[in-house]
């Protein structure tokens, strides 16, 4: 996604036409007004308290966050890391401990960039699989050839909180005695089977970032299950100060401007690449600062009723798209309910096709991910089996767009956004 400065309205420019327009005069009242893409409640209070434990002036919260994550997750075993990312690569080591060093992992060809990080930075050859975009969920004869050419390791991501069909998944992988990771960044407030999504997995990965549904400013968690906990794998516990700084004053950015009236201002600016997809090079594992794990004790409630406002406007706006619409949501596997991390829908010019992309960028819609993962350098220079093609994948790089689903859109703002989809050419 560019950044804000490329689509603030221009002086005189039309910004919306007819009804939209005057729905979108009343909603956007100042130019630095702009929906974040997701909201991650933090309190001040929680920010304060973390500042206190962040700087040792307080107990450790992390041994009661590993116990907490480990019960409502239902896991043996919890490391705190300094990122999903960083949590996803460390699953990928474990893995291999089991599946061979030599064998491949197979990744999802349409995905977050992080995923193909973690597989970078666990040095690992890489496999794709197409995604099916009816569900975003694995494509599984895809899958199938990718295990078929040697990956012996799968990724599975429920995309913005849509569960993946995990039964299927496993029945898959198990004939070529694969181990399957969850990775269930984005699947906070989802469930599979009545169990929330990061429950499945032999191993299974949490993020706590900026944008997630349970933050902690910056943070992940490895999950494991099924497997002994070789600690000689994970990173040594130390404490950094810059480290602890950096969440706190993440935890006060995200306090301050995480919301419409200002949000703006932090996407105008360009080296701050908010919304964006860009690859990231791996960095040495950490383990979580004691800030993130303080933040994470005291945004989990709030966190809980965030969850539940964003299914209520995410199944309000679906029960409002008229099936005359051109935009096709994505279904869910039977006995999976989605978190709606966003909305994600299907839209046969993708951003491009919205009467006026400006506006729809600034009520909060999003492009989906750019690109496959097959066109990042650092993929292709590790890719093995089949090149592509990836048509699934290649589909939701055009179409996929995601609407906003969290409780600081308004009934005005959703009822802007239904107009500007529904004059969408
Ligand atoms: C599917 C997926 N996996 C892993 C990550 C990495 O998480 P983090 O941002 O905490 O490094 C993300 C981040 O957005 C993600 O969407």
């Amino acid at each position: 996604m560019s950044t804000l400065s490329g689509w603030l309205p221009r002086r005189g420019a039309t910004a919306a036409r007819g009804r939209t327009a005057s729905n979108y005069r009343r909603t956007v009242r100042s130019p630095i007004r702009c929906q974040p893409p997701v909201y991650s409640p933090i309190s001040w209070d929680a920010a304060r308290r973390a500042a206190m434990q962040g700087l040792g002036w307080r107990d450790d919260p992390c041994p009661r966050v590993e116990r907490l994550v480990r019960a409502l997750y239902r896991a043996q075993e919890t490391v705190l890391l300094g990122s999903g990312t960083q949590a996803l690569e460390l699953a990928i080591r474990v893995a291999t401990r089991v599946a061979g060093e030599q064998c491949a992992v197979a990744l999802p060809a349409f995905s977050c960039y992080d995923v193909a990080t973690a597989a970078v930075g666990a040095r690992m050859r890489i496999a794709l699989y197409d995604v099916d975009p009816g569900t975003l969920g694995p494509d599984l004869d895809s899958l199938a050839a990718a295990l078929a050419s040697g990956a012996r390791i799968v990724v599975a991501a429920p995309l913005w909180g849509t569960p993946v069909d995990w039964g299927a998944v496993e029945r898959c992988a198990a004939p070529f005695g694969a181990v399957v990771i969850e990775d269930a960044a984005q699947g906070h407030g989802a469930e599979w089977r009545g169990l929330p999504v990061g429950s499945f997995g032999a191993l299974s990965v949490l993020s706590f970032g900026r944008g997630k549904g349970w933050t902690g400013a910056r943070g992940g968690a490895l999950l494991v299950r099924r497997f002994p906990l070789d600690t000689a794998v994970a990173p040594p516990r130390a404490t950094r100060l810059s480290s602890e700084l950096r969440v706190v004053c993440s935890a006060v950015a995200q306090c301050l401007l995480g919301r419409p009236a200002v949000y703006g201002l932090p996407a105008a600016i360009p080296w701050l690449h908010l919304g964006e997809t860009r690859y990231r090079d791996p960095v040495a594992l950490q383990t979580m600062t004691r800030a993130a794990a303080s933040l994470l004790e005291r945004t989990l409630p709030l966190a809980t009723r965030e969850a539940a406002v964003r299914k209520q406007n995410a199944a309000a706006l679906l029960a409002s798209i008229p099936p005359s619409s051109r935009a096709r949501p994505v279904t869910s596997p039977l006995g999976g309910r989605s978190g709606f991390l966003r909305l994600p829908l299907r839209l046969p010019g993708g951003l491009a096709g919205f009467s006026d992309p400006r506006t729809a960028l600034r009520l909060g819609v999003a492009p989906g991910y750019p690109a496959t993962l097959a066109t990042l350098r650092a993929v292709r220079e590790r890719l093995t089996g089949r090149h592509g093609p990836w048509p699934g994948a290649q589909d939701l790089v055009r179409e996929l767009v995601t609407l906003p689903t969290h409780s600081l859109v308004g009934t005005e703002e959703r009822q802007t956004l239904l107009r500007v989809l529904e004059q969408y050419r």
